[in-house]
């Protein structure tokens, strides 16, 4: 008899294949992200990058609120990008980039300047190396550090904060909202307190679907 969490990961892992192939579909006949991904893949093909996270939560001690890992698929991220209007001239920040997989499609795709934050020293170290191979060391600043206790610099914000706790939760409110007046931020699962709510977008993510609150600082 096959435990019922194995079949919950064996569907899991058929959804994010599905999903793996609209990307593949939508963007490997664009040679420039054809190649980040290929080699974002090289870097994660002996490590995964879920029990990276788990191993570095317990390893590091972090807290585990905040480095409960998940993705957000390429073809959801263009639909954020759309409902915030990118644009080349803005500077996309990922609040939790993880593997940093999100800023090189923003990087690739939209010609943004891109920065990311990420508490696992694994996914930094991979992602300066993958910065370097991509030659973006121009367009992409990576911070090994919390962003709730870093002065933050950008026109879109993006945060996944699925599983932070109340407290985390009310910090990145509270720094959020001290942004300048028009910045845009995407809240993934709820939307953040003080925030102006421009849309709600349900998506696909790699743990199920997911709501996308569009907002901007008043
Ligand atoms: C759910 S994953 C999302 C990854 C990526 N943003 C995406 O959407 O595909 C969240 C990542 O953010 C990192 N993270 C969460 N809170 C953070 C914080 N306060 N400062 C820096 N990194 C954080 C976690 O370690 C984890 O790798």
């Amino acid at each position: 008899m096959i435990p019922w969490w194995m079949l919950v990961a064996i569907a899991n892992n058929f959804y994010n294949f599905w999903l793996y192939l609209g990307e593949v579909q939508r963007y490997y006949r664009y040679p420039p992200l054809l190649w980040a991904d290929c080699l974002w893949m090289l870097e994660y093909a002996l490590s995964n990058p879920f029990t990276l996270s788990s191993k570095a939560t317990r390893t590091e001690q972090l807290p585990e609120d905040l480095t409960v890992y998940g993705e957000t698929p390429w073809t959801t991220l263009e639909r954020l990008c759309q409902a915030v209007n990118l644009q080349a001239d803005d500077h996309f920040v990922d609040l939790g980039c993880g593997t940093g997989r999100t800023l090189l499609f923003v990087a690739r795709y939209y010609h943004c300047r891109v920065s990311g934050y990420e508490l696992i020293p694994r996914f930094v170290h991979k992602l300066r190396w993958l910065r370097q191979a991509l030659h973006l060391e121009s367009q992409l600043d990576i911070y090994p550090d919390n962003w709730l206790t870093h002065p933050l610099n950008g026109t879109v914000f993006l945060l996944v904060g699925t599983c932070y706790s109340d407290e985390h939760r009310t910090a990145a409110e509270s720094k959020l909202q001290q942004l300048p007046s028009g910045t845009r931020v995407i809240s993934i699962s709820y939307p953040l307190q003080g925030l102006a709510l421009q849309e709600t977008l349900t998506l696909p993510f790699s743990w199920g679907k997911g709501t996308a609150y569009i907002q901007h600082v008043p």
